[in-house]
C-alpha cells in the first residue's frame, strides 16, 4: 500500500517530543507507524523521493493490470467490466457495510470515467449508512458510499470535456453516484485537475469538506478580507480547511476546538483559539461578522449573542430559527454543500501556493471502510480520513 502523510503530519514526526501523543492517536500498529513514517520522509522532497511516486505504481484492477502507459493512451478496451465497490444493501451500523462486486460505470456526454485512488471519509457516509440522510432512502438501496474522490481520467470523449485521459483530477460527486469502488463517473463540472503538490491521498481529503467550507464561506457567508468569523468545529474536516480558507482570504479568524485539538487549530494560523471543554465562546468573544457552525445544538443557540448587527450566520447542520435571527438583527440560514469543478480549481490554486494545507490524519484500505466510518462517526478524528483504493 502507497501510504503517505500531509506536511503537518511529518512536521508532527519530525518534532516528536511536542507532539508525542499523536502517534498512539493516529497510527493503528507498528506497520501503519513504519509505512507512514517512511512515506513521510520517502516523499519529502530532498530525502530521497518525488511526490509523485503513488502516480508511476500500476493500477491493480479487478481483473487485470493497467500500467500508466495505457492510462495515458485512452487503452479504454483495458477498462474492466466488473470492480469492487462498498456499499450497503440495508440501512444499519457498521456491519451492513461491506465489499460487493458491481459493473464499471459508463461515462455519458460530458462526463469523465475516473479510475479512483483514494476516496476520503465524510460524515454524510454514517449518515447515509444509519437511514437518516433525507435523499438516500430505501429505494436508492444497494447504494454505494462515499462522496469525493481524487483519481485518473481513464475515458472520456476527447473535446467533449475540459480533461484528457490520464489527467489527475479531485472531485465531489452528486448523491446518486458512490466513490467507495474502483472507478466513478465524474460530470465535467464537478470535476477540476487534482492539486499538483499534493498526493491523491491527500487530495482525496479536500473535495466535500473544501467545496463546503467554501460555499459556507464566501458564497452563503459573503466573508470579506478584514471581517471576523467564528468557526465552530475548527479541528474536522471542514473547520480545518475553513481555518485556512478564511485566513488566506484576509480574515480574523477565531475557532473552538476541544483540549486536545487547542495546538493544531494554532498550527492552522487560528487568530484565536477557545478550548470550549474550559470556556464559554459567548463570554471572550463579540462583534463577530459571520459564525460558521458546523455543530449546531446548544453552540448555535449561543452562538446569537456573538455575532455584530448584519452579520451571519450559516450552518451546515441545522436550519437557524429565523425568529432569533430577526430579533438579532442578522441574516441566518442552513445550505446543502454543491459539488463544482470550479470552486476546486480556487481550492487547488490555494493549496499548490501553499496557503492551504489538507490535514489526513489517517488511511484504511478501501475494503476498512467500515472501520474508517465508526472512527469519524465517534467524533475522534482530527482533519480528514482517507480510504486508499487498490
Ligand atoms: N450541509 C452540508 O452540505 C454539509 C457538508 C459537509 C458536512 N456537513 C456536516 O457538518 C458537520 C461537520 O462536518 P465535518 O466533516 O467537519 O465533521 P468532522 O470531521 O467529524 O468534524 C467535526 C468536529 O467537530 C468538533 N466538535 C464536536 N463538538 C464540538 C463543539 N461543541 N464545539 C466545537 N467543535 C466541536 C470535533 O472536534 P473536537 O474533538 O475538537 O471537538 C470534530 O472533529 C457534520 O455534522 C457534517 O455532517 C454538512
Amino acid at each position: 500500500m502507497n501510504r503517505t502523510c500531509d506536511p503537518l503530519l511529518r512536521r508532527q514526526l519530525l518534532y516528536p517530543l511536542s507532539y508525542g501523543g499523536v502517534y498512539l492517536s493516529i497510527l493503528s500498529g507498528w506497520n501503519g507507524l513504519v509505512g507512514l513514517i517512511g512515506s513521510c520522509f520517502a516523499r519529502e522532497p530532498g530525502l530521497g523521493g518525488g511526490s509523485r511516486s503513488i502516480e508511476v505504481r500500476s493500477v491493480i484492477m479487478s481483473s487485470q493490470t493497467i500500467s500508466p502507459s495505457e492510462i495515458s493512451k485512452g487503452q479504454n478496451e483495458k477498462i474492466p467490466k466488473v470492480m469492487n465497490v462498498v456499499r450497503i444493501d440495508e440501512f444499519g451500523g457498521p456491519e451492513v457495510v461491506h465489499v460487493a462486486e458491481a459493473p464499471v460505470p459508463e461515462q455519458g456526454p460530458g462526463e469523465l470515467l475516473v479510475k479512483i485512488q483514494a476516496a476520503s471519509v465524510n460524515p454524510v457516509d454514517y449518515k447515509i449508512r444509519s437511514g437518516k440522510y433525507p435523499a438516500v432512502q430505501g429505494d436508492k438501496l444497494p447504494y454505494t458510499l462515499g462522496r469525493d474522490l481524487a483519481g485518473v481520467v481513464v475515458a472520456c470523449v476527447p473535446g467533449e470535456t475540459g480533461f484528457s485521459i490520464g489527467e489527475d483530477v479531485y472531485a465531489y460527486v452528486g448523491i446518486e453516484r458512490g466513490c467507495y469502488g474502483e472507478f466513478v463517473v465524474v460530470k465535467d463540472s464537478e470535476a477540476c485537475r487534482k492539486p499538483s503538490s499534493i498526493e491523491y491521498t491527500v487530495a482525496a481529503g479536500v473535495p466535500l469538506a473544501g467545496i463546503t467550507a467554501w460555499q459556507g464561506l464566501f458564497r452563503h457567508g459573503g466573508l470579506q478580507s478584514g471581517q471576523t468569523v467564528l468557526i465552530h468545529g475548527g479541528s474536522g474536516g471542514v473547520g480545518h480547511l475553513a481555518v485556512q480558507f478564511a485566513k488566506a482570504k484576509g480574515a480574523k479568524v477565531i475557532t473552538t476546538v476541544s483540549t486536545k485539538n487547542v495546538e493544531f487549530a494554532q498550527g492552522l494560523g487560528a487568530d484565536q483559539v477557545i478550548d470550549y471543554k474550559i470556556e464559554k465562546f459567548e463570554e471572550v468573544v463579540d462583534g463577530v461578522d459571520l459564525v460558521f457552525d458546523l455543530i449546531g445544538g446548544e453552540t448555535q443557540d449561543r452562538s446569537w449573542a456573538v455575532l455584530k448587527a448584519g452579520g451571519v450566520l450559516v450552518c451546515t447542520v441545522q436550519e437557524p430559527s429565523q425568529e432569533q435571527a430577526k430579533s438579532h438583527g442578522v441574516r441566518a440560514m442552513r445550505y446543502t454543500a454543491e459539488p463544482s469543478g470550479p470552486e476546486l480549481c480556487e481550492i487547488a490554486a490555494l493549496i499548490d501556493r501553499g496557503l492551504v494545507i489538507p490535514h489526513i490524519s489517517k488511511l484504511f484500505f478501501l475494503r476498512e471502510a467500515a472501520s474508517a466510518i465508526k472512527l469519524v462517526e465517534s467524533g475522534n478524528s482530527r482533519g480528514k480520513v482517507v480510504l486508499t483504493v487498490p
